[in-house]
């Protein structure tokens, strides 16, 4: 991120503040993140759509008190996707109107407090769901405003999408073959919805504006459909998160603004010709905002070499904190960052001290021969989908996040302690 350097004495310094100090007071693992860099990327969104439009941050991504409380002062709308998240987010003061509630299974439960928080959007995932919400809603008394979440038939993947007729996985309803409209039919009939819009997520970390393209003219036909079809013109079309994030130097990331350019450009140009007046644009990115902000800070506890091989650098975290490498085979970097050394590179694995030997965190990098117990690790771009799929493997105690800031750091999310633990043991 921008704030951080490196001292004389080779120490790196975040904010102005030496990772040494950073490892004394708050402990390994940890997280940082960078308060000042999340704001400024909230603001990027922002103003890159305009007030005709919204950002809702994908809180799947990281969520706390803090976090909601920066993008409530940013002007960010929230998606949230379970009634933990659905919590989190009213408890630090986000208001209900500008909340969106995801998921393909919300139980009636997670509904209801949804509906009866107010929150400004529900995205029905299915069938049962139109009816269910709708009950809920006329059982409140209330009138629900909810998207239909329609599957497009676009896979994208990084750098590459594929438009096709179908798609087989578990979200939304297929516009192939006709279960997106017939939803909508469904939805325009029950008296406790007031259907506003179409939503489609077509994927996560991609870096074409190609795959949104596509997206955004099949959801406009989807819209003229109805129009014919009901003489309805539904006013809000989302298009979702995804835009992926710089990993490695490899990646190429898309910003904000060109982001929303060629989705306003395509918007605009597909209603015209469809003879629809333009609805409002919203889109849901969750890493592109809090990735970069946030880096994972670990000590080297022991190292392996296997001769003609490689070199193992275990640290004191891993699976546990960082389940994206395992799980994805997600690309990561690691630089050691509490001195500097002069030491030839080595072919490195970072690997964590977790009982599986699948517990990567880098496996592939280049750190200097003479790395050692004791040194620091920083592994950059944690800030998405790393503490919030963090677990217990091992009763793995999960990592605090720090936020830096103005040269200051304070804890946000604790580190678990082993009271924590005990206190869910009742057994
Ligand atoms: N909106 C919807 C409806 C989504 O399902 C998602 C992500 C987002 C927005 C935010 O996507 P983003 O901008 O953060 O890519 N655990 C995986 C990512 C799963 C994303 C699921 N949905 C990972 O670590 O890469």
């Amino acid at each position: 991120s921008r704030t951080v350097g490196r001292g004389e004495d080779g120490v790196v310094t975040v904010g102005g503040i030496p990772v040494t100090r950073l490892a004394e007071e708050f402990g390994t693992p940890a997280y940082f993140l960078d308060e000042s860099d999340f704001r400024a990327r909230c603001r990027a969104w922002r103003d890159a759509f305009g007030s005709d439009a919204d950002v809702f941050y994908a809180g799947k991504a990281f969520l706390s008190r803090a976090v909601v409380r920066w993008l409530h002062e940013e002007g960010l709308n929230l998606d949230v996707c379970s009634a933990g998240e659905l919590t989190t987010a009213l408890a630090a003061g986000m208001p209900a109107e500008r909340i969106a509630l995801h998921g393909n299974n919300k139980s009636t439960e997670e509904i209801t407090r949804a509906v009866e928080a107010g929150v400004g959007r529900i995205v029905l995932d299915s069938f049962q769901e139109i009816v269910r919400v709708a009950h809920v809603a006329e059982r409140l008394g209330k009138r629900q405003r909810v998207q239909i979440r329609v599957t497009v038939g676009v896979e994208a993947h990084t750098h590459e999408f594929i438009a096709t007729a179908h798609e087989d996985q578990k979200f939304g309803l297929a516009l192939a073959g006709g279960q997106a409209a017939e939803a909508v039919r469904r939805a325009l009939k029950l008296d406790g919805l007031e259907l506003v819009g179409i939503h489609s997520h077509i994927g996560s970390q991609i870096f074409d504006t190609s795959g949104f393209e596509v997206a955004a003219h099949r959801v406009v036909g989807l819209l003229k459909e109805v129009r014919d079809e009901h003489g309805v013109e539904l006013p809000e079309i989302d298009l979702g998160g995804g835009l992926g994030i710089a990993y490695t130097a490899d990646d190429d990331p898309r910003e904000p603004q060109e982001i929303a350019t060629a989705l306003r450009e395509i918007v605009t140009r597909e209603c015209a010709s469809a003879g629809l007046a333009v609805p409002r644009i919203s889109v849901e990115p969750g890493r592109a905002i809090v990735g970069p902000t946030a880096f994972t800070l670990y000590e080297v506890g022991t190292v392996k070499e296997l001769p003609g091989l490689r070199t193992y650098v275990s640290v004191d975290g891993g699976m546990s904190d960082n389940i994206r490498t395992a799980l994805y085979d997600a690309e990561y970097t690691v630089a050691l960052v509490s001195r500097t050394s002069t030491a030839a590179p080595m072919l490195s694995r970072v690997v964590g001290k977790h009982c599986e030997s699948g517990d990567i965190v880098v496996r592939d990098a280049f750190l200097p021969a003479d790395v050692a117990p004791g040194d620091l690790l920083a592994v950059p771009a944690t800030g998405a989908y790393c503490r919030s799929m963090a677990s217990n493997y091992n009763h793995a105690l999960r990592p605090p996040v720090v936020a830096v800031a103005d040269g200051a750091a304070r804890v946000i999310v604790r580190r678990e302690t082993e009271e924590d633990l005990l206190r869910l043991d009742v057994g």
